[in-house]
């Protein structure tokens, strides 16, 4: 988690470091900090807040300098607070230290510097170590500090470090973080993404696993864990993304939401040839022989992610007849999987840089099974580990909380869903029957966003709730975890999701009055027997909000109020019953007040385990 930012070069270093943290918030915004080299020392400005609400507290006249370094937090060590925010510095303040990730052997290192050199500590970080061991050798150059501090350091980390007497110069650490190197005219600039460079550098290079890197004006010295410099050079970047804007919409969610339905056209037209009707996922680089031999996928990933892979691993065995389950990244290592060369592991991940992720990933290849993502970042660590990905086509996410990026997701595992199949099947591919729906989708998609004014009677129903519980069943199980889940990060409202048989197993005892159920109702059998749990929650005299088929007749004497979209397969269904649950998460969370774009709490990218 977190983000570094870092500058050496002609210009003034404030201006630099408060962009690249504005650009790097999406992993974490708890806190922020710039510390500049000075002639009489290194001046540190930092605090709890938004760059937003910080960087105008800060004076350029006395934040002067032209290198520095900078951070923007998501706390692990340390409750959020002026004190734990980065750069931690030494007690002589000769040191200044910014840090993502985390030290494994934190304790052992805090007491033998307390023990052993009188240190005392006065942040709660891991980070703060880092700046002491650095401080008690204060004439090593930057080679010799790089060297010990992989040595002495062990976990998962990136760090930049800033030395008084040391003007021009920034040494970087990377361990298991992501760290890039942006050279430009006169400059020198360090990220943890590439995307903070956009508009200053035009060459990059990345740090590899156990390097360290000196930064000085005039670029970028690379060296091993053992001190031995590697040649490695930068190379051409070009980024038009810092082209990105809100395109008049007063959020960056609300723009995300609306993005759905040119996202989804541009993968039906990328993934479905309607020519051959066949599914085109040519980069996953699994054969179609080996993928006709997989036996078992397993899918890891978190949070949104994981709900787009619960139903990715529902319709794998729909379509496709091959055994799936989803397993939430985090607990991979602790869930007996068979492996081997007839296990496919697909990692979905927006980010690509999710540290449960890539953990599971690492379980996965040590298993000998064949590995692919379904990712939306190219770039991202996640698509360098795996065989092959396939990609969501989203473009840039900014939202913290996930929407068009789950669509794709949907999408996109419906596509390997239905490529399963086709190598695996004698038959027709099933596209000759689901080509018509899936050309219809994005207008039903487009038809579903546009109907958002129509949901102010709900909002106004739930923007003072509690509590809610969203229901549904087979396809929609996973609408129901991710609109709870939307409806949890925008607006604080407890929501839970659930499978709706599950319900008279004791959700049941939460129905009241005051605790709004949100009722996907889907098609065929699943219409049917959500039917009966709508019947149970009306029974208890709960108030039922219905998302359903237009040509749904029987809804409407059934649910108290009752939101319209467009009638597709039930497997693509998913797709547009979500976008109302979007929107409504979207517009309560406005109404409460809640920072829609940066929820409390949260990180785009959670990069620590
Ligand atoms: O980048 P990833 O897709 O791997 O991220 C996974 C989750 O952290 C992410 O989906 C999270 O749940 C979002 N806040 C959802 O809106």
């Amino acid at each position: 988690m977190c983000g570094i930012i870092g500058y050496v070069g002609d210009s003034e270093a404030l201006p630099v470091l408060v962009e690249g943290i504005r650009l790097l918030s999406y992993r974490g915004y708890d806190s922020a900090g710039v510390a500049i080299v000075q002639a009489a020392g290194l001046i540190v400005a930092k605090d709890k807040g938004r760059i937003d609400e910080l960087a105008p507290t800060w004076d350029r006249r006395v934040l002067a300098g032209t290198t520095g370094i900078g951070h923007t937090r998501w706390a692990t060590h340390g409750r959020p607070n002026r004190v734990n925010a980065h750069p931690q510095s030494d007690a002589s303040g000769r040191v200044a230290v910014v840090h993502n990730g985390v030290l494994e052997n934190d304790i052992a290192l805090r007491e033998g510097l307390e023990r052993d050199h009188g240190v005392t500590f006065v942040s709660e970080t891991d980070t703060e170590i880092v700046a002491h061991l650095v401080a008690l050798a204060p004439r090593q150059d930057a080679v010799s500090v790089g060297v010990r501090i992989l040595s002495l350091c062990e976990g998962r980390f990136a760090l930049a470090i800033l030395r008084h007497g040391r003007p021009g110069e920034i040494l970087a650490v990377r361990r298991g973080s992501p760290l890039v190197v942006g050279v430009g005219r006169g400059e020198t600039l360090l990220a943890s993404d590439v995307r903070a460079l956009a508009g200053r550098a035009d060459r990059v290079v990345e740090l590899e696993e156990n390097e360290f890197a000196v930064l000085t004006r005039e670029g970028v010295t690379i060296y091993g864990a053992d001190g031995a410099r590697k040649v490695r050079e930068p190379v051409a970047y070009v980024y038009d993304e810092s082209k990105l804007g809100k395109d008049g919409f007063p959020h960056w969610t609300l723009k995300e939401i609306h993005e759905q339905p040119e996202r989804l056209r541009d993968l039906v037209a990328v993934r479905f040839d309607p020519v051959h009707k066949r599914t085109r996922l040519d980069e996953i680089a699994v054969s179609d022989a080996d993928l006709a031999a997989i036996e078992r996928v397993d899918l890891v990933a978190c949070g949104t992610a994981s709900y787009a892979a619960l139903y990715g691993a529902r319709a794998i065995e729909a379509f496709a007849g091959v055994p799936a389950r989803v397993v939430a990244a985090s607990e991979y290592d602790a869930s007996p999987a068979v492996l081997g060369r007839q296990t496919l592991v697909v990692a979905v991940s927006q980010s690509g840089e999710t540290a449960d992720v890539l953990a599971a990933l690492d379980v996965a290849s040590k298993g000998g099974a064949r590995t692919i993502g379904v990712l939306n970042v190219r770039s991202s660590r996640i698509a360098k580990t795996v065989e092959g990905f396939i990609d969501i086509h989203a473009g840039p996410e900014v939202g913290v909380a996930s929407t068009k990026v789950y669509t794709g997701m949907l999408l996109s595992l419906f596509a390997l869903a239905v490529k399963l199949a086709e190598v695996r099947g004698r038959g027709p591919s099933p596209l000759e029957r689901l080509l018509p729906a899936l050309r219809a989708l994005p207008d039903q998609v487009e038809r579903a966003v546009g109907a958002g004014a129509d949901l102010k009677d709900v909002v106004r129903d739930v923007q003072r709730a509690e509590h809610m519980l969203y229901l549904g069943r087979g396809p929609d199980h996973a609408t129901a975890l991710e609109g709870a889940l939307k409806m949890k990060e925008l607006s604080y409202i407890h929501a839970e999701g659930y499978a709706a048989g599950e319900m008279k197993h004791g959700p049941i005892a939460l129905v009241s009055p005051e605790v709004p159920t949100a009722a996907i109702i889907g098609y065929g059998e699943h219409r049917t027997r959500m039917q009966g749990s709508v019947r149970e929650v009306r029974a208890r005299e709960g108030t039922v909000i219905a998302i359903a088929a237009e040509d749904d007749a029987d809804i409407a004497k059934l649910a108290n109020r009752v939101i319209r979209v467009g009638t597709t397969d039930p497997w693509l269904a998913p797709i547009l019953h979500v976008i109302p649950l979007q929107l409504l998460a979207y517009e309560v969370a406005k109404r409460r007040g809640c920072d829609v774009d940066q929820p409390r709490n949260l990180a785009k990218s959670v990069t620590v385990q």
